[in-house]
């Protein structure tokens, strides 16, 4: 397969100036991919025409990307071409700074495109736990605690260690106080965007306070883990409207997906280890957009439909996945 040239990939500026691709790609191996398997995936896309990788110290992998990446570079690829992002994970929140060294070292780079809070909750819970286990010490979002996290990734702004910093799995109502209160504004939101759950709300408040939404779980995540599924969750690339619009533009229904993704705006990361599959994501945003009536159509499908509850984030006392979503528009607190 030929590389797709760069000028075809378009790029979105942030607030502070910086450019992100308009599509990327995950590595987080949802528990049936072997890290071996992402990392090659990883070399192979960015040999296609990735330059957006979206990384995390709990994926258990920045090790072995870093090895691929080491070997992008010495293909030729500078590393300014390339937007690598990372998140600081639940149990460091009091040690960001040295959290994201690691991701620094384990990648090999001397500097990262992003770095998020990976979830606004300092809850660790052992891999693998039963969705119904409560850590201990489990509390819900406690703002003062946020901001002091916020700040150490304010520290590595100033220290030149990360040019951008993200929040991902917020609310509204987090994020109005996040930004009342930061020194630095988060540039991106990562947050789960799908045709099934666009959350519409929490979008159009990113775009209007000047953050990028980028899109986890972009084609609806099939190869989800098994904890993250639920009797009742939809098949996004099985939704009859996508499938419609995929045999009409004789597509896949992922690339519908896709398309839509990056012409409303987010930026999608889809995940694939398999070649055909990568490169047809990246080819999606070069050809053959969608019209507005299909992108009406799209926004039609929408079915407030959430993947990734966080159960496992929960404290004791806590009703169910629902407090951590703020849905009545404020913060739960304990009860
Ligand atoms: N910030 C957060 O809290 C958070 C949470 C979740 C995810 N993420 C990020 O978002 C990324 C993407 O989410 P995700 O991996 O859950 O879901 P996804 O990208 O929606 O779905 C990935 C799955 O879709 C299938 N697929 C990919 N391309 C396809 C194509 N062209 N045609 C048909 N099937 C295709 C693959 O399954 P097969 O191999 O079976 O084909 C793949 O395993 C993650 O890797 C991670 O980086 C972030």
């Amino acid at each position: 397969m030929e590389a797709i040239e760069q000028s075809k990939i378009f790029r979105r500026k942030l607030y502070n100036g910086y450019e992100i691709p308009c599509i990327g790609m995950g590595t987080f191996g949802s528990d049936h991919f072997s890290n071996d398997d992402i990392a090659s995936a990883v070399e192979g896309a960015a040999r296609l025409g990735y330059r957006l990788f979206d990384c995390a110290s709990v994926y258990g992998n920045e090790d072995l990307i870093g090895i691929s990446l080491k070997r992008i570079m010495d293909s030729g690829i500078k590393r300014e071409e390339l937007f690598i992002q990372s998140k600081v994970w639940n149990d460091k929140h009091d040690d960001v700074i040295n959290s994201c060294k690691k991701s620094l070292k384990d990648l090999g780079l001397d500097y990262l495109d992003t770095y998020f809070v990976h979830w606004p909750f300092p809850n660790y819970h052992a891999p693998g736990c039963s969705v119904d286990s409560r850590a201990e010490d489990a509390t819900p979002y406690i703002h003062e605690k946020f901001m002091n996290t916020w700040a150490q990734m304010e520290e590595l702004v100033d220290m030149g260690l990360v040019r951008s910093i993200g929040t991902s799995n917020v609310t509204i109502p987090k994020l109005k106080l996040i930004l009342r209160d930061c020194r630095i504004k988060p540039a991106i939101n990562e947050m789960e965007l799908h045709p099934s759950f666009q959350q519409p709300e929490l979008f159009d408040f990113c775009l209007e306070n000047g953050i990028q939404p980028i899109g986890f779980c972009p084609l609806g995540s099939p190869t989800r883990p098994d904890r993250d599924k639920s009797p009742d969750d939809v098949a996004d690339m099985k939704m009859p409207e996508i499938v419609e619009l995929a045999k009409k533009h004789n597509v896949h229904p992922a690339i519908i997906c896709l398309k839509w993704a990056v012409q409303r705006g987010q930026i999608p990361i889809p995940f694939s280890i398999h070649e055909s599959e990568y490169y047809s994501n990246l080819l999606s945003v070069t050809q053959d957009p969608l019209t507005d009536d299909e992108m009406k159509i799209m926004k039609s499908v929408d079915k407030n439909c959430r993947f990734i509850k966080g159960h496992v984030f929960l404290w004791k006392g806590a009703k169910d996945w629902r407090d951590l979503w703020d849905l009545d528009g404020t913060i739960t607190k304990v009860k």
